[in-house]
């Protein structure tokens, strides 16, 4: 199977062994704690399920800062996006190096993990500008992921962790949220360790593009498999809940792709919006987990227009070092329905004299668009059984 990032073996920063857990629960009740934000409690579970080997636990701002500019730490590590824990104030564990870090997205703020503290920094104005403008690529609140990153504080927290829970994930999705680890576990069992495995990103219920592009590649790939790897943390407003999309997408594996070739998973992090390093980021993850393969199709991880439609494929060429990664992308073009046709394909593979007006576009955003004016979804854009779901929902809203 495809070695992890940055080491031979997974190190998850989850506490496996019950017996230890239920002892740094103990401690952890007694020792100064804060309410972290669900930035950091996303990156704690990350770190926790193995998908963000080889850290060890949140970066200093000296490596947030390192990683912005050249996607490296400070040690050398290809790493493409800060992994931080980032609060406006430290008053409830000044002076302590041992804290508690509790969950924002749960209902009493329970303890998530330990952190032993290393360092405490605080960014100046031109250092948090410098790191959004090399990660985002825009300065502008109005991008989800800028104002995220830029509301939570300037004070960063470094140092090691121990996670003592996988927050509302585990328990919220237990059919669909996985680690790093049991993804590893699952792609053995299904026999697929010594094949190509490829992995599909989304944050979408899966529209007509989405499908063909997964079983494109894995006819091109030769794939022993697909993992569907659904983001079920926060997203911007509009966007469609976790578990409507995993409905979606479940329904549509039963019924469109050959049995026991996909597997329908998930990750507990927020959706950063980051375009060109998130689809890095994403690759990084997915190697942890044991894919060989990402897709990256069009404005991967994208939202507006803050990106090229390709910015998170060049990326791959252009700035990440040719040994940096094991895992490989697979280039999707713009993916459409051709009328003329009857099927979707990449439109750069469109038959000479194919007319470009034949094509309909689709798109995540055309598809809420048109559900949230209450219009029913042609095939074109989602199979029935898909659509139905989906307008069930937004009637309900
Ligand atoms: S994402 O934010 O998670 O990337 P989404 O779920 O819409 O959003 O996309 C999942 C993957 O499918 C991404 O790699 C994206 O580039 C790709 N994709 C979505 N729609 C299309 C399309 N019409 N043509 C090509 N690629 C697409």
């Amino acid at each position: 199977m495809i070695q992890p990032h940055g080491s031979d073996k997974l190190n998850p920063l989850y506490v496996a062994d019950a017996a230890k857990r239920a002892a740094l629960t103990k401690e952890a009740q007694k020792l100064p704690s804060i309410v972290i934000s669900s930035a950091a409690a996303g990156n704690a579970v990350m770190l926790a399920s193995g998908y963000f080997n080889p850290l060890t636990g949140f970066m200093t701002l000296a490596d947030a800062l390192s990683v912005a500019k050249t996607m490296t730490t400070t040690s050398g590590l290809f790493w493409p996006t800060p992994v931080v824990n980032v609060v406006k104030d430290i008053t409830p564990i000044k002076g302590a190096k041992r804290i508690a870090l509790r969950d924002p997205n749960v209902e009493g703020n329970p303890i998530l993990a330990i952190q032993d503290v290393t360092s405490i920094d605080v960014a100046t104005e031109d250092q948090m500008k410098l790191m959004t403008e090399k990660v985002f690529r825009t300065l502008d609140m109005n991008h989800p992921g800028v104002s995220a990153f830029n509301t939570v504080g300037t004070t960063f927290i470094a140092g090691p962790i121990q996670v003592l829970s996988y927050s509302y994930f585990a328990t919220e999705f237990p059919e669909t949220f996985r680690t790093a680890v049991e993804m590893r576990d699952l792609i053995k069992k299904n026999g697929w360790d010594n094949g190509n495995v490829v992995a599909f990103q989304t944050r979408n219920p899966m529209h007509r593009a989405h499908e063909e592009l997964v079983k494109m590649a894995m006819e091109r790939l030769h794939c022993k498999g697909a993992i569907i790897h659904m983001l079920l943390g926060k997203l911007k407003k509009g966007d469609i809940p976790a578990d409507v999309r995993d409905a979606c997408i479940r329904k549509m594996a039963e019924l469109y792709f050959k049995p026991n070739t996909v597997e329908i998973t998930g990750y507990g992090f927020d959706m950063l919006y980051a375009g060109p390093r998130e689809a890095v980021l994403h690759a990084v993850f997915r190697q942890n987990m044991g894919a060989t393969h990402l897709i990256v199709g069009r404005d991967h991880a994208g939202v507006g227009d803050y990106y090229g439609p390709f910015d998170a494929q060049t990326i791959f060429h252009n700035e990440v070092p040719k040994n940096a990664l094991k895992i490989q992308i697979f280039e999707a073009d713009n993916t459409a329905f051709s009328k003329e046709l009857g099927k979707v394909i990449m439109m750069r593979e469109a038959p000479e004299g194919h007319k470009k007006e034949s094509f309909v576009a689709l798109s995540g955003t055309k598809v809420r668009e048109m559900l949230s004016k209450g219009e029913a979804l042609p095939p074109e854009f989602a199979r029935p059984e898909v659509a139905k779901i989906l307008m069930g929902y937004y009637q309900s809203l």
